[in-house]
């Protein structure tokens, strides 16, 4: 009986510590990847009715405009980022440099992806060697563009943001991590205009379901600011809109809603600061 004692007595105080330290790199990748980052709202193929999950991240057309014809590749193992290092992958989500030198281009959203953590890049990259490695082959992308040679100087480090319902790690989830204020604000010629327009929205995708326009997420009545914080939460993790409809793709609620509370909370407490502009 002692012994029974003594054994539940330990387990209930593992219990109590592991959630600051349990967290492997390849579940914070995964958590990542599969919640607030999304990687498969671009890069997993659909069907009639939504994404093929036993394909998943095995890559797909993304989008097809004047400007370019965008494959999101395989991205799983057996894919050609099997043969890359660890670093070099990283380097490719963080910068968009291949290996061979050749750059990634557009809509992968690297004004964001600029800021991810070394933590969460390398959480990122152990966990993609760990997911099923899916034989699909997608063709290469056409840009009518020219590309730019780098979106940046070379990074070396970037500093983790330390985790907490405040604004600012709100900012990093909703910048580097789900890449939110990419598609929520306009873009010209050189990017999103992040600082004149940060979450202004106005952009719109076309697609199958016809043409959506990103919403402004602004502090501003023509933005979030007559919305409580719950109905806000319902709209980033349910996809329902204000007036009770389905927001249309590429909106992505159904990775969204897989964020922490604690993550949806800063996200909305750093929507909440955004200074307010009007709809265009
Ligand atoms: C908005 C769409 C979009 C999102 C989100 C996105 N990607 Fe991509 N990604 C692309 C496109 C498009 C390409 C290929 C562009 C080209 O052909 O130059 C690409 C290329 C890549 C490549 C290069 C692969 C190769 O074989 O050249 C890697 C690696 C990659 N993405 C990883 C990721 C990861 C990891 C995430 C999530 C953290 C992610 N991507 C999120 C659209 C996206
Ligand atoms: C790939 C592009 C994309 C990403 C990434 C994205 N959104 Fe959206 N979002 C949209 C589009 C498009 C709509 C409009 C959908 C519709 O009209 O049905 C939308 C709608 C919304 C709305 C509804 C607002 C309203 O007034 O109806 C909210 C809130 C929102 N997004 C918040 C977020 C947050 C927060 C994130 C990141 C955690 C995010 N979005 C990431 C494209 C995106």
């Amino acid at each position: 009986m002692k012994f029974h004692l003594f054994t539940v007595a330990l387990t209930g105080l593992s219990f109590l510590t592991s959630p600051l330290s349990a967290e492997t790199p390849e579940q914070r990748g995964e958590y990542l990847v599969q919640g607030p980052a999304g990687c498969g709202n671009c890069h997993t193929p659909m069907g009639p009715n939504g994404f093929i999950m036993d394909q998943d991240l095995g890559g797909r057309l993304v989008e097809k405009n004047p400007a370019f014809t965008a494959y999101a590749p395989n991205i799983t193992p057996s894919g050609r980022v099997a043969d890359w290092s660890d670093a070099e992958l990283g380097r490719a989500i963080r910068e968009g440099l291949r290996p061979d030198g050749s750059l990634i281009g557009p809509p992968m959203p690297f004004a964001m992806y600029r800021g991810l953590s070394d933590d969460d890049l390398a959480a990122i990259v152990a966990y993609l060697r760990t997911i099923p490695a899916v034989s699909t082959e997608v063709p290469a992308s056409t840009y009518n563009i020219p590309l730019p040679p780098a979106y940046g100087p070379p990074i070396d480090s970037v500093a983790a943001v330390a985790p907490g319902v405040t604004v600012e790690y709100g900012a990093y989830l909703a910048g580097p991590v789900a890449h939110c204020m990419e598609c929520h604000t306009p873009f010209d010629e050189r990017g999103p205009m992040l600082s004149s327009d940060l979450g202004r929205g106005g952009f719109s995708f076309h697609g199958p379901w016809g043409t959506s326009v990103a919403a402004n997420l602004t502090s501003h009545p023509d933005g979030l600011a007559d919305y409580t914080d719950a109905q806000i939460a319902d709209m980033i993790t349910k996809g329902i809109n204000a007036d009770g409809n389905p927001m249309l793709p590429p909106m992505p609620y159904g990775y969204l809603a897989k964020m922490t509370s604690d993550d949806l909370a800063a996200t909305i407490l750093y929507l909440r600061s955004l200074p307010p502009l009007a709809d265009k």
